[in-house]
């Protein structure tokens, strides 16, 4: 199992010609997957799409999110799921803090849908705090919907940040 991640797979900017293979991990690791409009819309918004390949494994995973002018909203983070559990995430929330401090983001939000404890999880170890819900946010089949939690994470300002 080890061999297939070897040697270790790497960080790429998400293009619309990766599509097709992003959108089977997608449709694998959600029940309401993003349309591949949505990705589109995103990437020809430039927000920042990072992905992590691996040379044969393929599409490993990938996060997209949405720069403002002091944060940075995280819309996306997946990972496949034969390919879970391995710290595949980790990696690329690693990717996606160091851009914001060299970019001197000073804050990450996110929504995850109350259910998602795998996630939930997985920010509250990296530093995310619980900041607000919002009702019935996510749809959840048969015209049910469900709760997300917001998220926030604070970066610290790196020297010769400019607080105004
Ligand atoms: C959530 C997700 C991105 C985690 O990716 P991953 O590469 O499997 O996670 P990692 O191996 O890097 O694990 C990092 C931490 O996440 C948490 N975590 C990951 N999988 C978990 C699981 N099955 N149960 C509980 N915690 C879990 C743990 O805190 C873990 O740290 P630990 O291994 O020290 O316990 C992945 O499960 C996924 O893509 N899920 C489907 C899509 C999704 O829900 N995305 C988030 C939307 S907000």
């Amino acid at each position: 199992m080890n061999a297939l991640l070897q040697p270790h797979p790497v960080l790429v900017p998400m293009t619309v010609g990766d599509l097709a293979s992003v959108m089977v991990v997608e449709h694998s690791a959600y029940s309401f997957p993003w349309t591949r409009g949505n990705f589109i819309d995103s990437l020809a918004a430039g927000y920042l799409a990072q992905m992590l390949v691996h040379d044969t494994a393929g599409v490993v995973g990938y996060y997209l999110a949405m720069p403002g002018v002091d944060e940075i909203h995280l819309l996306n983070l997946t990972v496949a799921p034969a390919l879970q559990r391995r710290g595949h995430s980790r990696t690329l929330l690693d990717d996606l803090e160091r851009r914001c401090r060299e970019s001197h983001v000073g804050k990450i939000w996110l929504e995850v849908r109350a259910s998602n404890q795998r996630a939930r999880q997985l920010y509250a170890q990296r530093g995310f705090a619980e900041v607000g819900l919002r009702r019935g946010y996510y749809p959840a089949g048969a015209a049910r919907r469900e709760d997300a939690i917001v998220m926030s994470l604070a970066l610290p300002a790196e020297h010769g940040h400019e607080l105004d």
